[in-house]
């Protein structure tokens, strides 16, 4: 019995996850839109490369929670994307409508299923979606650290002319402005980049990171990346579907650790069929700490905005 995964928001990020997951033929994919026919259009697309790719796992699209019912795994990618010079979190009184809207359905129609936030203000809307479903924080986590850790990783690669696999660097925090990239615990082969880059490259990369996702937004003007954010997606639900027990960083409900209470940051976390299944806490150096608190703020002042109560 395959597993079964739904992907609430039929956009680039969404439908390009569809494909990824779909073509893994570990799922059954589900693609929920409420713009009539574009998720039937996109999944049908992808269906008829069925024959050529090989994968033997359904997908549909429509435009109603049913098909949803009882899902493994619900990612939630709908809502406003930016728009050139927009910062994600000027996205979140709209996205916050929607997103509740969407998670009460997807509570409803699957009760035990893991979900994976993608809408921003990402780690804003992953607490959100926490606080409505009540479900625990080891099953709702949100899309963060994988994709600036992988833009960081290409862009250390490309400087250095060495294999991406051989690449491996820390960020934590915000997944937005804040973000905290730690270049001595980014390593390639093992040795820190600290002890191979100029610190000006470092600096200029790390820059580069932050403002990753607002880069290819200026560059397509009508809307956000979608092919590295499903990718990293996808390794997201590999870990769970596949209960890896890899170690990922996501936008994570902290609850003490890094000194850090009710707060949803990118932190290291094990990945596995039950969800997050272990916070991992880095030794941080005092700045390095301090750095990720003054991040976990900027979340938290937006999260007030949002009124939640308790
Ligand atoms: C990005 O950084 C969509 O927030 C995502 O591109």
């Amino acid at each position: 019995m395959l597993s079964k995964i739904s992907i609430i928001g039929a956009g680039n990020v969404g439908a390009s996850c569809a494909q990824r997951l779909v073509e893994r033929g570990y799922a059954d994919i589900v693609l929920v839109d409420i713009i009539d026919g574009l998720p039937q259009g996109k999944a049908l697309d992808i269906l008829e490369s069925a024959p050529i790719l090989n994968f033997n796992s359904h997908l549909i699209g429509t435009n109603s929670y049913q098909e949803t019912a009882n899902s493994d795994v619900v990612i939630i990618t709908s809502g406003l994307g930016r728009k050139p010079g927009m910062s994600r979190d000027e996205l979140l009184s709209t996205n916050m409508s929607i997103v509740t809207e969407v998670t009460h359905q997807v509570v409803n129609y699957s009760p035990d299923c893991i979900i994976i936030m993608v809408t921003n203000p990402v780690d804003a809307m992953t607490h959100l979606a926490i606080h409505l479903s009540h479900f625990s924080r080891n099953k709702v986590f949100g899309l963060s650290g994988v994709l600036d850790s992988a833009r960081f990783s290409s862009f250390i690669a490309a400087e250095l002319d060495v294999s991406v696999e051989d690449v491996s660097v820390c960020i934590l925090g915000q997944h937005g402005g804040n973000m905290i990239v730690i270049p001595r615990l980014s390593t390639v082969n093992g040795t820190p980049i600290t002890k191979i880059l100029p610190q000006e490259i470092i600096n200029r990369l790390v820059e580069r990171t932050i403002n990753g996702g607002a880069e290819i937004v200026g560059l397509l003007k009508t809307g956000g990346a979608f092919y590295a954010p499903s990718a990293a997606i996808a390794q997201m639900v590999d870990a769970v579907i596949l209960d890896k027990k890899k170690i990922l960083p996501c936008a994570t409900y902290l609850q003490g650790e890094y000194g850090i209470k009710d707060t949803v940051i990118s932190v290291p976390v094990k990945l596995g069929k039950n969800g997050i299944e272990q916070i991992i806490e880095l030794e941080l150096t005092p700045e390095e700490k301090q750095a990720l608190a003054s991040s976990a703020k900027a979340v938290q002042e937006l999260v007030k905005v949002m009124k939640l109560g308790r």
